[in-house]
């Protein structure tokens, strides 16, 4: 079973920033990219460096550690080192604020 969670009012991420949240012992992060918003696992799936370290572009996060570069829509690594896609999860926004669906 799922819940949708409310995380942040929508005007606090703007195109090209990141949105840092814990929710139930998971690291999370919120991306606003090219103007569709985005949540995905923050930690790497190579070597669990924090994403949000990394540099957001109109093709991805790329990892700040050994530069994989992440697609936020299916989370899948476009280059190695990292293989394995990160967790993603569906976004809304209502009533200004943005929720993610956990
Ligand atoms: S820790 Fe992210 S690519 Fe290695």
């Amino acid at each position: 079973m799922t819940d949708w969670i409310k995380v942040c009012n929508s005007d606090s991420l703007d195109q090209g920033e990141m949105f840092t949240f814990d929710h139930n012992e998971k690291k999370l992060l919120l991306t606003n990219m090219n103007g569709k918003i985005f949540a995905t696992d923050r930690i790497c799936t190579h070597a669990e460096a924090d994403l949000s370290n990394g540099i957001l572009t109109e093709n991805g996060l790329t990892c700040p550690l050994h530069l994989s570069v992440f697609n936020m829509d299916d989370g899948a690594p476009q280059n190695p080192p990292a293989e394995n896609p990160l967790q993603t999860y569906r976004t809304k926004i209502e009533d200004n604020n943005i929720f993610i669906e956990v």
